[in-house]
């Protein structure tokens, strides 16, 4: 039986009592030993951000949605969801009865500038865009001034027009990707869905068909839109959490601009007030910044695996012992796991609960 040997074999889990603090915060699920809940008090956590890790199907998607959306009920602020695979405007609908806009870039580009916005926010706007594209695609030093001269040019007098369009000619070494990457921007005016619009409503940012056709472009999209989030929240200084963004499939970010997505997490997210709320497979998909990652992180979360290799990997993430893996490696079935929270240094066992 698994409660009892867990309670036989780690007696230190006797000594993570849930304080009233504690059941303050979010609730995350059940502790499988003590059968009680357990709450994450994103409130006192110096970190603000979430890692979930675990294989496919092991319950990622599930934990990542139940505690976004509890935490933005509970500090009442808005949600965003960058959705690889479309499956968050149903799943949403589970989760909190806010209303939800879902915007698909496929259909409707991301403006990099607006008719009537002050010069320095151009100029502000358009360096953000440049150097996003520059993380990824590495561009020559002139090739940058010459489309930043080009995209103020467009900003400034108004002029709505796709971004693969209007830089066609700045390319010495044209691919598909770069193409992909433009035709998800705009310059000029896009009525429908202003970037704002992201910290006055929950939306679903549906990636899920630029994804098919090119995963670094879809992380072009992400890091462009948070940065944007960024610096709204910024302007506006209203100090502690302030938003939550959910990152589903990290992996694809990882895989072609770690560096710059680090650094977001790390500038931005305590002071912005920003949680992010992130999952990938495996721990190594953020390598070489795994460790810089998760230590920003106020909650680790491990969803189960039969694999020793994979808690062994995991353990110094978790604080896990040799008897904590074996104890981990007890764990069967969807929505069970293994999740450090801060401040309790000893890693709790349990069920995140999707209810409630
Ligand atoms: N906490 C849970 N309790 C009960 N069932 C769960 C729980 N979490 C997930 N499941 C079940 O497992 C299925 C797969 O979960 P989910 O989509 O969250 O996995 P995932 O890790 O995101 O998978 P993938 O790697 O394919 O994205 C869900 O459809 C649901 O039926
Ligand atoms: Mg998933």
């Amino acid at each position: 039986m698994l409660l009892d040997s867990v309670a036989y074999t780690i007696p230190h889990m006797l000594l993570n009592t849930t304080t009233k603090d504690a059941r303050e915060g979010v609730y995350i699920g059940i502790d499988v030993f003590f059968g009680r809940a357990i709450h994450w008090n994103a409130k006192l956590s110096p970190r603000h951000h979430i890692l979930v890790v675990g294989p496919t199907g092991s319950g990622k998607t599930i934990t990542l949605t139940a505690i976004a959306s509890r935490l933005s009920n509970l500090f009442n602020v808005t949600l965003t969801v960058f959705d690889i695979k479309g499956e968050y405007a149903s799943l949403l609908k589970l989760f909190t009865s806010d209303a939800t806009v879902i915007w698909d870039v496929s259909q409707i580009p991301i403006p990099i500038c607006s008719c009537n916005e002050a010069d320095e926010d151009t100029a502000y706007n358009v360096n953000l865009f440049i150097n996003t594209l520059n993380s990824l695609y590495k561009l020559p030093t002139y090739v940058r001034d010459q489309i930043r001269e080009q995209l103020i040019k467009l900003c400034k007098y108004c002029y709505t027009t796709s971004l693969d369009d209007a830089l066609r000619n700045y390319w010495i070494e044209e691919t598909e990707s770069i193409h992909t990457t433009l035709s998800a921007f705009s310059a000029g005016y896009t009525p429908s869905l202003p970037l704002h619009l992201l910290n006055q409503k929950n939306v679903v940012v549906d990636l899920s068909k630029l994804f098919l056709l090119d995963p670094k472009a879809t992380a072009t999209v992400v890091l462009y839109i948070l940065k944007r989030i960024m610096r709204t929240l910024q302007n506006l200084n209203l100090g502690y959490i302030t938003k939550v963004v959910l990152l589903d499939e990290l992996w694809y970010i990882a895989q072609s601009a770690v560096e710059d997505f680090t650094n977001i997490l790390i500038r931005y997210g305590r002071g912005y007030g920003v949680v992010l709320a992130m999952a990938t497979q495996s721990i190594d998909d953020l390598n070489p910044y795994a460790d810089t990652i998760t230590e920003n992180c106020g909650a680790v979360i491990a969803l189960s695996s039969p694999s020793r290799g994979y808690w062994i990997r995991l353990s110094r993430y978790l604080n896990l012992s040799k008897k904590g893996i074996e104890n981990a490696l007890k764990l069967v079935g969807q929505g069970m796991a293994v999740a450090r929270l801060y401040p309790y240094e000893k890693p709790f066992y349990i069920y995140i609960d999707p209810l409630t």
